[in-house]
């Protein structure tokens, strides 16, 4: 792996997050095929991925931006907006719909104060939802973090706000 990027252009703001991402296009010798992997770097760098930042990766992959900020659309596990510090995804596949998913996201929306993909204010919460999450057995069920909640119906929403959403405070 050549860890250094020589023909890199410098990003302006000095952001040393950016000579990083410089590094990881060398990694992948600037292939397009790597876009998802760099994505993917860039994200867990960056947090989100802001529009200086998909500007900075189709520049120096010369791609275009529109492709770029395609893929980013297409793919649900890449955020161009800010995420909160802990993301509350809720389970909509089909065990947890007919339990109530679509209900336990209006809920939470409403305790929240965020519709999905939202963040909250205070920048703790963002609501997210999932096809299956492997917890079936537990449905309706989301997870907050890595932390996984069954048996969260409609109506316990309220209680889960108030109570163990508390505990990321
Ligand atoms: S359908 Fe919700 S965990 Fe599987």
């Amino acid at each position: 792996m050549n860890s250094t990027a020589p023909n890199l252009p410098h990003h302006p703001s000095g952001d040393q997050r950016f000579a990083q991402l410089d590094q990881t296009i060398a990694h992948y010798r600037h292939e397009p095929t790597a876009l998802i992997q760099i994505l993917h770097a860039a994200q867990h760098t960056f947090g989100y991925l802001a529009p200086d930042v998909l500007r900075y990766i189709a520049s120096a992959m010369k791609l275009s931006p529109s492709h770029v900020h395609g893929v980013t659309t297409f793919y649900n596990f890449f955020s161009i907006v800010p995420r909160g510090k802990y993301q509350i995804m809720v389970c909509t596949g089909t065990t947890c719909h007919v339990r109530g998913a679509p209900t336990v996201v209006e809920r939470l929306g409403q305790q929240l104060g965020i519709k999905e993909g939202q963040t909250t204010k205070d920048g703790l919460f963002s609501l997210h939802t999932a096809r299956c999450i492997g917890a079936c057995a537990l449905a309706p069920a989301i997870t907050v973090g890595e932390d996984v909640y069954g048996k969260l119906a409609p109506d316990k929403i309220p209680r889960f706000c108030q109570k163990d959403l508390k505990k990321y405070a």
